[in-house]
């Protein structure tokens, strides 16, 4: 077992995180369950602070909220300093009912409606990150109504696409959000908007890509946002307050994931950003980031417990578990990776190899393939690691399965965050129907 934050085997042979024993949790909470390691959570976000402050760089680390948004993950982000990156209405309003301080809060999307808009001057959100012309002008009437001055980073596409290993450049890049650096999109939304005088821009922003294992790809966006920068700096005296980096950086599903740490990705970044700046003449901006997946990701924990199975022969035995694509739907959704252990039998030796099936009526529905494991049978508990980012965030309720409850785990103690919903839950929003039809 790969050893994450806290997690060990204790003396039963159970898993063990933040120092309680994983089976007391599946008895006491039942299955599904989400289990986050909170002292990992917090020796992450350290992780990326403390190397902006050793570097003595200006900086902001907001948690990107999208990856798991909760009012206790909420208030943790708040404890380590960390800012927020909040994508839509309903993020923003878990933020503000999580007394978040606002001015950390920064909003972002490829199409805020108008009321989400009015809702974060409304609650003096620190900075909007706007995407495209319609939402430029909107902002700027909405503020313009409100006799406000909004600060703004404007979204930028650099032309870079990063993933894991490997970056593609592109010319012009072919996404939905930002603005083109290469077409000359970013200039024209950079007069538009500083020609309003309801908005502030503070600087610009990018963001990549996901899981990445290297820094290229950052830095080659770093450095042509800079030199777009000090184009703007001799075309229009314009000197960039923010420069936000985004998110992306990748953490360790399975062996075969070799991520960088926090520490080494901010070192890296920032030196190629202090370099070019120096050699564009360029005053060094503060420099944002927005992890989310590197924040929470390998902090969470999802355990199931098994149940049916089936063996097709000489193919394969699929293994069900009481949960699947209900709360966890990267596998199906992109083939996402991962590693598993049986929470109460953790050293008992590998007998098999099983294929991990949800119990959701899709085919799809399969969480791991060939997942070699002890023989498991009625009362296992699996224990499926790294699933604290894009879990639950992206949990739904199809078949009408409610939602598992969420744990925090830290020095021996368990906190509910999240409630297991219930079928009550699921049908509060129904309505019967008024319509009768005459037989
Ligand atoms: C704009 C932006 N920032 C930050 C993130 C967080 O990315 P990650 O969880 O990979 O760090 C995302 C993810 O989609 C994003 O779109």
């Amino acid at each position: 077992m790969h050893a994450y934050g806290t997690a060990r085997v204790n003396k039963e042979g159970h898993l063990e995180v933040g120092g309680v024993d994983v089976v007391s949790l599946a008895e006491h909470y039942g299955t599904p369950l989400y289990i986050y390691d909170v002292a990992l959570i917090r020796q992450r976000a350290r992780g990326f602070k403390e190397t902006f402050q050793k570097l003595g760089v200006s900086s902001q680390v907001a948690y990107a909220s999208k990856a798991f948004s909760a009012i206790g993950m909420i208030q943790l982000a708040d404890q380590e300093g960390l800012s927020l990156d909040v994508v839509s209405g309903g993020e923003l309003y878990t933020a503000v009912k999580a007394g978040f301080p606002a001015e950390r809060i920064h909003f972002h999307g490829n199409n805020k409606s108008r009321e989400e808009l009015e809702m974060a001057l409304a609650h003096r959100v620190g900075c909007i990150v706007v995407d495209n012309f319609y939402e430029l002008d909107m902002l700027e009437e909405v503020a313009k109504e409100r006799g406000e001055k909004v600060d703004i980073l404007l979204r930028v596409t650099p032309g870079i696409e990063a993933h894991t290993h490997d970056y593609i450049l592109t010319g012009q890049e072919d996404s939905k959000f930002g603005f083109d650096l290469n077409n000359g999109q970013a200039e024209e939304a950079f007069q538009k908007a500083v020609s309003k005088p309801s908005l502030k821009v503070l600087g610009i922003h990018c963001h990549i890509g996901s899981q990445i294992f290297e820094t290229t790809g950052f830095k080659l966006a770093a450095e042509k946002i800079i030199q777009k920068l000090a184009d703007w700096k001799e075309q229009f005296g314009f000197t960039a307050e923010v420069l936000n980096l985004g998110g992306g950086f990748g953490i360790r599903y399975t062996e075969e994931d070799e991520p960088l740490q926090p520490s080494e990705y901010v070192e890296e970044i920032i030196k190629e950003v202090q370099a070019k700046t120096k050699e564009f003449n360029l005053a060094m901006p503060e420099i944002w980031i927005e992890p989310g997946r590197s924040l929470v990701g390998d902090a969470g924990t999802t355990i199931y417990q098994t149940g049916s199975s089936k063996q097709v022969p000489e193919v394969r035995k699929y293994l069900a578990i009481d949960g699947g694509m209900n709360d966890n739907i990267r596998p199906a959704l992109y083939d996402a990776k991962y590693e598993a252990v049986l929470a109460n039998r953790v050293n008992d030796p590998v007998e098999e190899t099983v294929s991990i099936a949800g119990k959701c009526c899709e085919s799809g529905d399969m969480l791991i393939w060939d997942l070699p494991l002890p023989k498991a049978g009625q009362g296992d508990l699996l224990a499926v690691f790294c699933t604290g980012a894009y879990g639950y965030s992206m949990a739904n309720n199809y078949n009408r399965i409610p939602r598992p409850p969420v744990v925090f785990v830290e020095n021996g103690q368990a906190e509910l965050v999240i409630k297991r919903e219930s079928y009550e839950d699921l049908v509060k929003l129904d309505l019967p129907l008024k319509v009768t039809v005459k037989q």
